[in-house]
């Protein structure tokens, strides 16, 4: 069982967005405990403010520390004292695959949501742990961000996701992209399912697989292959496909995405 605490102004927003899916399941299993805190409801004002002008001036408004304090207080007192306290900001440590795996171990997560331009320094010295940003890009709100670390780490809690095999051979699972996947029919829009996949050959599927996920993983995101854990016959794999690619260069080709594929269905 993993505990989230959500700390928002939109609380809707984040009950919405984990409504449905493997999040629910994962609820509804009793195997996710999430709770989600309107920011308002720890605010001492009649209007119920949380947020105000920046001192030195200039544009937007800054969330106030004093009701994020609150609220993480009240947390404390009525659901425990969270291993983490996440606040999302695009300032954070970019959040990974490896993350969601640390943070999976973790049984209680609090996650606070910023808004406007940004929270009160003094948020993030006092009350967070750690600060994630989930790409660089910048969003409305941390609402968006907190749903996708909620995800990511829930689907690794056994028991969420169905198949547990699945999990383990998703991409960014042993640091590479995934497999290209067919299912029949066996051809589409003139394009056929590639032999080795129908042929039975488990020993000749699973390389197959590997060469292609690390193909892609070379021609995508090469940088991912830097952290990767890839054993001797991966490395084998890969000289094989830097050695096809000088052959092919000219034309263009690589193994991750024939040209023929590139094709779209209109
Ligand atoms: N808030 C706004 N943009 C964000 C991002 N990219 N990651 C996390 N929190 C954010």
């Amino acid at each position: 069982m993993i505990k989230f605490d959500v700390v928002t102004i939109f609380p809707r927003m984040v009950i919405a967005g984990l409504a449905e899916g493997v999040v629910s399941r994962g609820i509804v299993r009793g195997l996710i405990d999430l709770a989600v805190h309107d920011l308002r409801d720890h605010t001492a004002d009649r209007h119920r403010s949380v947020d105000d002008v920046p001192y030195g001036g200039g544009p937007g408004m800054v969330m106030k520390p004093e009701p994020l304090a609150r609220a993480v207080e009240n947390i404390c007192a009525k659901r425990g004292t969270p291993d983490a306290v996440v606040l999302l900001t695009p300032q954070g440590r970019p959040f990974r695959q490896a993350e969601a795996e640390r943070m999976s171990g973790l049984s209680h997560i609090a996650l606070l949501c910023g808004r406007y331009e940004g929270m009160d320094e003094r948020v993030r010295e006092l009350v967070a742990t750690d600060e994630l940003s989930i790409g660089d890009y910048v969003l409305s709100g941390g609402e968006l961000p907190a749903l996708v670390v909620i995800d990511a780490i829930s689907r690794l809690i056994p028991g969420v996701v169905g198949d547990e095999q699945s999990v383990e051979q998703d991409s960014f699972a042993g640091g590479v992209l995934d497999y290209p996947h067919y299912t029949r029919p066996a051809e589409f829009a003139g394009l056929k399912v590639p032999e080795v996949l129908l042929s039975g050959h488990h020993a000749d599927v699973r390389r197959w697989r590997r060469k292609t996920a690390l193909a892609r993983t070379l021609e995508r995101r090469p940088d991912l292959l830097d952290d990767a854990a890839l054993d001797d016959e991966d490395r084998a794999l890969l000289k094989e496909i830097r050695e096809s690619r000088a052959g092919t260069a000219e034309s263009g080709s690589s193994e991750a995405d024939p040209p023929s594929r590139k094709r779209r269905v209109r």
